[in-house]
């Protein structure tokens, strides 16, 4: 049993995150206060592309990890001596990616003689919320007990997990999840599908409110769990997710509605190269005609509706006590709005992180790490990246 009110360390830990296209590290104390959170981007570097190039994104983690770590150590106004813990990403993500960071990890951590903590980059997601939620000392924004229905939505993931803690540590159990793409990568697809900018869950996020949401009826199939394999007794449902058949009903849309001149135009004006410096999402409204913006509606509201559907049917199903919406989708202001008025009739609590918590970030890594170091849950020098990471053992199959 970990009593992390007895642990007697400074409960210092330094997170390091690389599995994708951030590099990221950010001190946090004893899993709540946050003393800094750096994040360099290679948006820049991948936007040309329209989506992540592994090859670019190692190199570019390479170049960036040293004076990353250095920033979060100085702006937490500490120093590494004062760590006890450096926490690091083991997985899910790119391998040459999360080789960076563990590599950088495990020769900081032999170098300190500190210990080294291994993270589910998923749990760290979930772990972005839970810190928020405790820093409301006295009342917290999802209670203590009982289950939480958490839904990681991000480029990478769409998952839903039951989280609860027992012993101070918090267990998993995956209820749900995507058949084939994310919805973050449907909303990274049809952004360039319609000569938006990269990643494009930002850029439909600005747009969509400036068009009629039920312009375009899209409709979701329903997928059945996979049938009961032999010798599993227990019948629990399991919640799926499709989002590429959306994907491809943008594209027929597109094709059959005359509008590849418009986009062509478009993706022209914003090509990384005829950028007004600085320009933000926000700024493209100029570039898109009312079809388009209708047509980022109705994609954005079908989206959010079905993720909403069936984050509110698990919950209600497995009896969770509050919701909580991580990863770079939880940004997402329709469905930050959508899903806290539904919460709100249902009675449920729910919590989302703060903006800069819910896209990729080391804060979240050194947070979930704190149940570790409490309990002396330390990873071997062996460790390696594993890029396929699970969170969670699997319901029993229906
Ligand atoms: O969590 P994250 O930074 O990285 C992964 O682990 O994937 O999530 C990135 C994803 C991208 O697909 C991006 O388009 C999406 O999150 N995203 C958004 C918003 N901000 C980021 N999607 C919808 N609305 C947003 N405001
Ligand atoms: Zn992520």
């Amino acid at each position: 049993m970990v009593n992390d009110t007895s642990y007697s360390g400074s409960g210092l830990v330094l997170g390091i995150e690389s599995s994708c296209d951030e590099t990221a590290a950010a001190v946090v104390e004893r899993g709540i206060r946050q003393l800094s959170n750096v994040v360099a981007s290679q948006i820049a570097i991948h936007s040309p592309y329209g989506g992540v190039v592994p090859e670019l994104a190692s190199r570019e983690h390479l170049r960036a990890i040293v004076p990353v770590v250095d920033a979060a150590v100085r702006e937490a106004g500490i120093t590494l001596s004062g760590l006890d813990a450096i926490a690091v990403t083991e997985g899910p993500g790119l391998a040459g990616a999360l080789l960076v960071g563990i590599g950088y990890a495990k020769a900081l951590a032999y170098a300190l003689g500190k210990p080294l903590i291994a993270v589910n980059h998923l749990e760290g997601h979930i772990h972005a919320v839970l810190m928020e939620s405790a820093q409301q000392f006295g009342n917290p924004s999802l209670p203590a007990t009982g289950p939480l229905l958490a839904l990681v939505v991000s480029g990478g993931h769409t998952h839903l997990y039951l989280a609860q803690q027992r012993d101070g540590m918090w267990h998993y159990r995956n209820v749900g999840h995507t058949v084939d793409d994310a919805a973050g990568e449907a909303f990274d697809k049809v952004a360039k599908l319609l000569g938006l900018g990269y990643p494009g869950g930002p850029w439909i996020d600005q747009l969509a409110p400036h068009g009629n949401p039920l312009a375009v009826p899209f409709t979701f199939a329903q997928i059945k769990p996979k049938a009961h394999r032999p010798g599993q007794h227990t019948h629990q449902p399991r919640f799926l997710f499709s989002f590429s058949g959306i994907k491809t009903a943008v594209l027929r849309y597109v094709e059959t509605h005359d509008m590849a001149s418009s986009i062509a135009t478009r993706r022209q004006q914003l090509t990384p190269q005829n950028l007004i410096p600085d320009m933000k999402p926000s700024d493209a409204l100029a570039f898109c005609d009312q079809q388009t913006l209708d047509l980022l509606a109705s994609f954005q509201r079908a989206v959010v509706d079905d993720l909403k559907r069936k984050t509110f049917a698990a919950a209600e199903h497995y009896g969770a006590h509050g919701l909580l919406i991580s990863g770079g989708v939880a940004a997402n202001r329709e469905l930050r709005a959508r899903f806290t008025e539904t919460a709100a009739k249902r009675g449920l609590p729910i919590a989302f992180p703060a903006l800069s918590l819910a896209t990729d970030n080391a804060a979240m890594i050194a947070a979930a790490a704190w149940s570790r170091l409490a309990s002396r849950d330390f990873a071997p020098a062996s460790l390696s990246a594993r890029a396929s990471l699970a969170l969670g053992a699997e319901p029993a199959l229906p």
